[in-house]
């Protein structure tokens, strides 16, 4: 599933009521973003291609079945679309909270408290509770689940012993991967991908037991081909991959967009 591509047609259609024109083959979440509408997001972001799996951007079209994704969906003339009818708020509830109930309750305490995507969408879609039981995510030293609120960090001792414990990865000297806090967006491997070119990084397992691999023997990610870009740690939307910085010293308080002087392409890259 890929960003639709632009033709350079104009398209006119309206969302929530506003009409707006873009060019055939932008998707219904840029069209939106033009007249001033942020669909929810987690899987989507400015730069990458679109990919669809997170399922918080879905829209009711007039005139179509279902509630598609508007990420992946390309504008049509005449297309009226909605973004926050009753049926699109209730389907983004029930997504958050699935996201939410395998994944750690330590908000207060987490590095990326205040810069974490997952935190802004449950707040833009209103989630204040979940109803499911917790998922691995939660699991405590003998295989019990943590209450709401319970802060133990799954890197304890306690918790090698649990089968269902994956330790963080903080193998490579800039960066930490905590396999606990992934959504599996896809998007650090997207980024690898299409930003790097490395292809280092892949998802394997289903359900509970997805993940992001470097696809190692040793599965770190120093021994696989990773180049440390830094291009997965600025996808990532939660603090599953942070610069070790960030979670010895905290959040930055500023930035700078410096350009790479090593060739004559010109790549920039933001630094904090
Ligand atoms: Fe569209 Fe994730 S943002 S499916």
């Amino acid at each position: 599933m890929g960003t639709p591509a632009k033709t350079g047609e104009p398209v006119t259609l309206t969302i929530d009521g506003f009409e707006v024109t873009v060019p055939e083959g932008t998707s219904v979440m840029r069209a939106a973003a033009e007249v001033g509408i942020q669909v929810p997001k987690l899987c989507a972001t400015d730069s990458l291609d679109a990919f669809g799996s997170c399922r918080l951007c879905v829209v009711e079209i007039e005139g179509r079945r279902g509630t598609p994704a508007s990420c992946t969906t390309p504008v049509a003339p005449g297309m009226a679309v909605h973004t926050q009818s009753k049926k699109v708020r209730k389907i983004r509830t029930g997504v958050m909270e699935l996201y939410i109930s395998d994944h750690p309750l330590d908000c207060l305490t987490c590095s990326a408290n205040g810069d974490c995507e997952l935190q802004d969408m449950a707040g833009a879609v209103g989630l204040r509770d979940q109803r499911y039981e917790a998922g691995r995510n939660h699991y405590d030293a003998k295989g019990g689940t943590l209450a709401q609120g319970d802060t133990r960090a799954r890197v304890s001792e306690g918790d090698k012993g649990n089968p269902e414990y994956i330790p963080a990865d903080t193998s490579n000297p800039y960066f930490s991967y905590d396999p606990s806090k992934c959504i599996v967006c896809n998007r650090c491997v997207r980024a690898c991908e299409e930003v790097q070119g490395t292809f280092a990084l892949t998802i394997e397992g289903r359900g509970f037991e997805s993940r992001v691999s470097a696809g190692t023997a040793e599965d770190d990610f120093l021994a696989s081909d990773c180049v440390s870009c830094g291009a997965c740690v600025q996808a990532c939307p939660t603090a599953t991959l942070q610069e070790k910085s960030v979670i010895e010293i905290g959040t930055p308080n500023r930035s700078v967009v410096t350009t790479c002087a090593y060739c004559g392409v010109g790549c920039s890259f933001k630094a904090e």
